[in-house]
């Protein structure tokens, strides 16, 4: 069954370690991520962004793909499912679709108004036992055709959607979505420090995951960081591996054209990417 992902990020805050979000594009990702979570009997949340949910057929099939998964595979461990920079709108059809956490983004907005957005959110997602996202100054980088400038988030801004009472709250201390630039100044530790001053024992989250050196992923954990989103390294893997098998020409050897063969490289390179990033979270055997 899954769940809210409230009690995993509020046990990681406490045990400084942080709880991965890896997006899911499909059937082999989504099953590679909770097989993994599986066997290092690690909390996992599974993040669907509105593009992704568009592509999987929408909110409702995600839902019915995951939870036929938990059952068949036996996954035991906490799973949530979760809106990924969710609209207004996208967080609400989430909501009645079986989500059991959403993100609303309302970084683009002037304060004022992700307040007053992020509030309603509250009353609706607290009635229904779901866990809630939101974001003060937004991730550089661009997602979904989204393009923010890697900005620091004001604290005082954060304690005040903080206080509304959301249930793990996204920050931009200079991290961005993709790949970072040769010329990257690196993760604003001083940004962070103060938000979490302000903020106290709100989980923190971190966008922009991948190709975050792990001393900086260390400190930022030290500092208040209990979810850390992954999304284009599994990305980078699948196709690192996929390109390999076709450049070896393997599609041509017998039935390497089955997608069951021809996809599986790509589907183990996510599951190492998954182990990998667990282990420096310190979420293994957290479940
Ligand atoms: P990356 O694609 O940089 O790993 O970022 C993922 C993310 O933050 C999803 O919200």
């Amino acid at each position: 069954m899954l769940v809210s992902a409230k009690e995993m990020l509020t046990k990681a805050k406490v045990g400084h370690y942080a709880v991965g979000q890896f997006n899911i594009n499909n059937l082999e990702w989504t099953k590679a991520i909770l097989l993994t979570a599986q066997e290092l009997n690690s909390p996992v949340i599974l993040g669907v962004s509105e593009g992704a949910g568009k592509y999987m057929c929408g909110y409702k099939t995600i839902v019915g793909m995951v939870n036929g998964m938990l059952e068949s595979l036996k996954i035991t461990v906490p799973v949530a499912l979760h809106l990924d920079h969710g609209s207004y709108e996208g967080a609400l059809a989430c909501i009645e679709a079986g989500f059991s956490s959403v993100m609303f983004d309302g970084s683009h907005y002037p304060i004022e108004e992700n307040v007053a957005k992020t509030k309603e959110l509250v009353a609706l997602t607290a009635q229904k036992g779901i866990s809630l996202e939101a974001e003060v100054g937004s991730i550089g980088g661009e997602e979904d055709g989204v393009v923010g400038a890697g900005e620091c988030a004001d604290p005082d801004e954060c304690k005040a959607i903080a206080d509304l009472g959301v249930t793990m709250l996204a920050a931009g201390i200079g991290n961005i979505h993709g790949k970072y630039p040769e010329n990257w100044q690196g993760l604003s530790f001083d940004t962070l420090d103060a938000i979490q001053q302000r903020t106290g024992a709100m989980p923190l989250v971190l966008h922009g995951g991948t190709g975050i050196p792990a001393d900086m992923i260390r400190r930022a954990i030290d500092l208040g960081v209990s979810k850390i989103n992954v999304n284009t390294e599994c990305q980078l893997a699948f196709a690192d591996a996929t390109r390999k098998y076709i450049e070896a020409g393997k599609d041509l050897q017998g039935k390497g054209f089955d997608p069951r063969k021809l996809l599986a490289p790509g589907t183990e390179a996510i599951k190492a990417t998954v182990r990998e990033k667990m282990e420096l979270f310190g979420s293994v055997n957290k479940a």
